[in-house]
């Protein structure tokens, strides 16, 4: 994902006057202690909830009005567009990203890349995918901090369409002719798709 400074959260956390040291490399706390999670980290599930929706339901549309192949279409032009709009409006940078991404742009940075590798772990371990999610504030060497979360993207039944291990001859066209050098696919019902991810400046 690249980064663009949005000088609106900054505003938006200035005024919230959150405290986001104390997250530094940790796991968001637990669930069960709801008073305990940080705003940030409530307001980043919310936004990569609702982003998630929004394009799960643009994408559901253009299945129910022209099938998969149709649905390439929203995926590649609208996706990018859907998460503009999500960071404008929530003044915090969002996308996504995977191990095995279908659009180039897509591609990790070496923090999404550990996160990602973190989760693949975790879910090993029992934890269910649709719970994983990781945030920390992270500094560059000039000092800048960064808030970040990622939150993890399971394959649900109709993401394998496109995403699975065989794929109709009409999809598999498209997709060939769009992304040449598509890696996201091979993917079963309850694998890690990949995960949204967030970002922030912190003032
Ligand atoms: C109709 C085909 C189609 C379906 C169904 C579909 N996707 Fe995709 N997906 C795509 C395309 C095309 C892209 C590339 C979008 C772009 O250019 O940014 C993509 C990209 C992604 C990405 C971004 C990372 C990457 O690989 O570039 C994620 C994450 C993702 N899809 C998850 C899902 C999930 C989860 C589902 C099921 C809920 C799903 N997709 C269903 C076509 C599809």
């Amino acid at each position: 994902m690249r980064f663009v400074s949005i000088p609106a959260l900054g505003v938006m956390l200035l005024a919230t006057g959150i405290a986001l040291t104390p997250y530094i490399g940790t796991a968001a706390p637990p669930k069960k202690s709801p008073e305990k999670t940080p705003p940030e980290i409530i307001a980043s599930r919310e936004a990569a909830q609702q982003f998630g929706a929004a394009l799960k339901e643009a994408l559901q549309h253009a299945i129910d009005n022209g099938g998969p192949a149709n649905g390439i279409s929203v995926c590649h032009d609208k996706a990018g567009q859907i998460a503009a709009e999500f960071s404008q409006q929530k003044g915090i940078l969002i996308g996504r990203t995977s191990l095995k991404t279908r659009n180039p742009n897509n591609a990790p940075d070496n923090w999404e890349l550990a996160v990602l590798k973190q989760f693949e772990a975790r879910k090993d371990q029992g934890e269910p995918a649709d719970s994983l999610e990781f945030a920390a504030v992270i500094e560059d060497d000039q000092g800048k901090k960064t808030f970040r979360y990622m939150k993890a993207i399971p394959t649900a039944a109709l993401c394998v369409k496109c995403h699975g291990e065989s794929i109709e001859a009409e999809v598999e066209g498209k997709l060939k002719e769009l992304y040449p050098n598509d890696q996201a696919r091979g993917f079963k019902e309850g694998d890690l798709r990949g995960a949204f991810t967030l970002a922030a400046p912190v003032p």
